[in-house]
């Protein structure tokens, strides 16, 4: 396997917090890799870093052996570095299908139209094409943050918090999108607080606490790991 997405000792600092301090990880192409970790941990600031959202305070982030850190957000989405948003960035009084579509048309891809179409479809989400986004229940406004993210034919699909008020039947039903990305060779970084979710979908896992990178491996071994025990999952179980 190799590595599409490399975080080389990236610090952040805001004033007085270290935000991120000394974070090395790594994303193996066509995984589904979690990051998990309690609330302030760092992994929406470094979501920010690896799109270009926020430059670091020190260390180098690299997306298919190049260097990005001076790649503006805009470059690095057409690089193939694709996100949504703990809080979401949809267009409320636009269609869903002009949501995928303004995405597809920034993002500079050949036939947005058939694009945006394609994306609904994927997400199943075509019978609300016409609906106003504003107006959509939280597990359909969420999937068409994911529609609006996959416009751009990411390689690297970033994913924090989609499964934030879904109900049960939403998450299996991202869940099962998940698998279905990883089968179109879609690599995904997952941020998430479902740990039912995270252990059924993820290859590879990493627990960001503090700021700092405290465990990674495989669903089994981060679930038996004292450390991360200690840190998250005793109290998100
Ligand atoms: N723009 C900012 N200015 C100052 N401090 C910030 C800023 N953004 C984040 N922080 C701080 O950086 C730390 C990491 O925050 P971050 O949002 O990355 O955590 P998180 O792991 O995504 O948490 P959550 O699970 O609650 O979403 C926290 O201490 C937070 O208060
Ligand atoms: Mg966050």
């Amino acid at each position: 396997m190799t590595a599409l997405l490399e975080v080389r000792s990236v610090a952040v600092r805001f004033g007085g917090v270290m935000a991120l301090s000394g974070v090395n990880l790594d994303v193996q192409e066509g995984t589904i890799t979690g990051l998990i970790g309690p609330n302030g941990a760092g992994k929406t600031t470094l979501f920010n870093v690896i799109c270009g959202i926020r430059q670091p305070t020190s260390g180098v982030i690299l997306f298919d052996d190049k260097e990005i850190n001076r790649i503006p957000t805009q470059k690095r989405s057409s690089l193939g570095i694709g996100r949504t948003f703990q809080r979401l960035e949809l267009f409320t009084t636009l269609s869903v299908f002009d949501n995928v579509l303004v995405a597809a048309e920034l993002a500079g891809v050949d036939n947005p139209h058939e694009v945006a179409k394609e994306q609904l479809l994927l997400l199943g989400l075509s019978n609300l094409a016409s609906t106003i986004a504003g107006e959509l229940p939280t597990g359909s406004a969420r999937l068409l943050e994911v529609a609006r993210a996959l416009a751009g034919h990411p390689r690297l699909l970033l994913l924090d918090e989609p499964a934030s008020g879904l109900d049960d039947a939403e998450t299996q039903q991202l869940a099962q999108l998940l698998r279905r990305l990883k089968s179109l060779s879609i690599t995904v970084l997952l941020v998430e607080h479902d740990m039912s979710l995270i252990m059924s979908v993820c290859d590879q896992i990493h627990v960001l606490n503090l700021g700092s990178v405290i465990a990674s491996g495989t669903t089994d071994q981060i679930q038996h790991n004292p450390d991360v025990i200690d840190a998250y999952l005793g109290a998100a179980r």
